[in-house]
């Protein structure tokens, strides 16, 4: 901050607020400064370029901004970067690295269940924390986790029938 004792006004000039953050993004370490209000999602997608991740209401009610914290589900649209510091975030981009998450993936395009795909990431991921936690997991209990997650497009006929057949084969 500077003060201006010419006209008595005062200017600030001081940079936001950072934190200097480390965690780990799809099992790679990440060290960045980021401001201390900046949201999880923007930092993805506008440090890092993880454009996977959608932002539809910013306002933690539709699920479209899902990832995983430690494998939780989290709306990254109002989780501060800084909470993810010394944590592992897991985005769509990250997620197809086993055959598990594919098969998600694959059950979502063989049931016509991405539209516009906004809502996709996060269903898959919310799925896949689900699946994960669960090993015994019901359908009825699978298709209730979801409820946070919104579609706007299909009707969710599709995506819960992705899921059943996804659940089918990861459970195996
Ligand atoms: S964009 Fe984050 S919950 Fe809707
Ligand atoms: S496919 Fe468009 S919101 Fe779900």
């Amino acid at each position: 901050m500077s003060l201006n004792t010419n006209d008595n006004t005062t200017e600030s000039t001081t940079a936001p607020d950072t934190f200097h953050l480390h965690c780990t993004i799809n099992g790679q370490p990440i060290e960045r400064d980021v401001e201390v209000d900046r949201s999880l999602l923007s930092f993805l997608r506008d440090d890092l370029g993880l454009t996977g991740t959608k932002g539809s209401c910013l306002e933690g009610e539709c699920g479209s901004c899902t990832v995983l914290i430690d494998g939780v589900p989290f709306n990254s649209c109002v989780t501060l970067a800084g909470r993810v510091n010394g944590r592992s975030v897991t985005t769509i981009e990250g997620f197809a690295q086993d055959d598990k998450p594919a098969i998600l993936q694959e059950k979502f395009l063989e049931t016509g269940s991405v539209q516009c795909g906004y809502c996709s990431p996060g269903l898959i991921l919310t799925a896949y924390a689900l699946l994960q936690a669960n090993p015994e997991i019901t359908e009825e209990e699978l298709i209730k986790g979801m409820e946070a997650n919104i579609c706007r497009c299909t009707g969710y006929t599709a995506i819960i029938e992705a899921l059943r057949r996804a659940r089918r084969e990861m459970l195996k």
